[in-house]
């Protein structure tokens, strides 16, 4: 969609979702942000007004449905949302142990799964009725090829991407379009923790403008840097049994719980 006026970002309070908020703010625009810390989330609010944004902002845990469906819906009757982006996510991983707990498994499932489902939802038949409407998912490429490192990060990803580019066919001819957007590795609060070299590690002003630019264009999947999307997609074709001596050998990411 080119311009989109009335945007919903969960996940707006840090990093990638902050940089999004930003990259959106303008004059004209209507922006809906989420996150659950008050602070952090009011200093990007007010980044966004000085660009001349509008901004309404919402403290709330995505994985409280009903509270979290409430307020998409309020919003979406103040100003009909042209674009949501389902942001919000976490990441841990099994800090170099056989496996992980199964909280931590349950508690990226829910948080990464349920909340992307319960941010989509709730304005998709206002969307649908409306014949207009485009839906970002945040994946991330270690939902183009499993990660030893992070089995249920991995795992929530290559759901959430899955889900996505079926939605987008079957949503096909209503009006509202479905983006997944994969990225490598991107410098904020989530990676900060990561103790091992990122290949390609890029701004996360740098990856918004270029999630903004693929939403513009309605591309289906928007997998970038390039240079480490093409070698992951082309490993994911090959037998796990092949490539999984290369993976192997990748460092611990560090757990969660
Ligand atoms: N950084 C990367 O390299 C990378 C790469 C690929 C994909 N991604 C994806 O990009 C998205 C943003 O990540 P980031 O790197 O920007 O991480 P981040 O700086 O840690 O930001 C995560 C955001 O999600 C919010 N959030 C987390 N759990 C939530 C919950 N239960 N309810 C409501 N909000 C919640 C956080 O809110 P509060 O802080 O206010 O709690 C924060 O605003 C995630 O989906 C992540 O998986 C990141």
């Amino acid at each position: 969609m080119k311009n989109p006026k009335n945007i919903l970002i969960t996940g707006a309070s840090s990093g990638l979702g902050a940089a999004l908020a930003l990259q959106y703010a303008a004059p004209g625009v209507q922006l809906f942000l989420q996150g659950r810390n008050a602070q952090r989330l009011h200093a990007v609010a007010q980044s966004c007004e000085t660009r001349g944004a509008h901004v309404s902002s919402a403290c709330l845990d995505v994985v409280d449905a009903s509270s979290l469906s409430n307020w998409i819906k309020a919003c979406d009757e103040q100003a009909p949302l042209d674009l949501i982006i389902a942001n919000a996510g976490i990441s841990a991983g099994t800090g170099g142990r056989a496996g992980e707990p199964a909280s931590q498994v349950r508690r990226l499932f829910s948080t990464n799964i349920d909340g992307v489902i319960n941010t989509l939802y709730p304005a998709l038949p206002a969307m649908i009725s409306r014949g207009r409407g485009q839906l970002a998912i945040i994946s991330s490429l270690a939902g183009i090829r499993a990660l030893p490192s992070s089995p249920a990060y991995s795992a929530s990803k290559a759901c959430v991407r899955y889900f996505g580019e079926a939605l987008r066919g079957s949503l096909r001819g209503s009006g509202v379009a479905v983006s997944v957007v994969c990225p490598g590795y991107i410098r904020t609060p989530m990676t900060d923790v990561n103790r091992f070299p990122m290949p390609f590690l890029m701004s996360a002003e740098k990856a918004a403008l270029t999630i903004a630019k693929g939403l513009e264009k309605g591309r289906t999947r928007i997998g970038f840097p390039r240079r480490l999307y093409w070698p992951l997609w082309w490993l994911s074709c090959l037998s796990p049994r092949i490539t999984d001596p290369f993976f192997d050998r990748l460092p611990a990411k560090s757990g969660g719980d």
